[in-house]
């Protein structure tokens, strides 16, 4: 019994070591992903860290959040999560500049107000404000022909911060 444990343990020290020697793990080596010239490789880079998309995929987590820290009266972390929500949009509208026009109400208009009802720390008016920037997504999605992302309020929660 024991001698199978040890065998299997060496197998695996064996599998791990092996797996150490050369290129593997490297992204730029022999064996790597990112092949070509420079400019291949970050139009590779570029295709991995995604447009538009993988921004809304952070935002609407970030969107989420906010809803939730409001909710429970964390300031701090409502605070910390449109910041970020804004950071990710504008990241996203660097990527893709045609999108800008559309999220000009968004970004000018409806996150300050709601980061307005988070400095004031008020629950009624932050409830006002975020239903209006959800209706505010989803004014955006209009414009870019996108009706059938309807965004709603969160039935659950996605992170373990309370
Ligand atoms: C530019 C205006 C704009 C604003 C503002 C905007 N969106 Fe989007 N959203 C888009 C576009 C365009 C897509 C499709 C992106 C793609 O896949 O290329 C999208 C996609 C999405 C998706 C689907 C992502 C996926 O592919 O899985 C979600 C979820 C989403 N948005 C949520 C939100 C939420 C929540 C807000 C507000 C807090 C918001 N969006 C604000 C334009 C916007």
């Amino acid at each position: 019994m024991s001698r199978n444990i040890i065998t299997i343990t060496l197998a695996a020290a064996a599998i791990f070591v092996s797996g150490c020697n050369g290129d593997h793990g490297s992204p730029v080596g022999s064996e790597g992903w990112l092949t070509g010239d420079v400019n291949e490789k970050f139009e590779t880079v570029a295709d991995h860290i995604g447009g538009f998309g993988k921004a809304m995929w952070e935002v609407d987590y970030r969107f989420q959040e906010l809803w939730w820290a409001g909710q429970d009266g964390n300031w701090e972390y409502a605070a910390h999560q449109i910041e970020e929500l804004e950071e990710t949009l504008e990241l996203g509208l660097e990527r893709r500049p045609a999108r800008a026009a559309s999220a000009q109400q968004f970004m000018t208009k409806t996150i300050p107000d709601v980061g307005e009802a988070i400095e004031a720390r008020d629950t009624e008016m932050f409830d006002r404000r975020i239903n209006l920037m959800l209706n505010t997504c989803n004014s955006c999605h209009a414009l870019e022909d996108m009706q059938f992302l309807t965004v709603k309020p969160p039935l659950q929660r996605k992170s373990s911060i309370r």
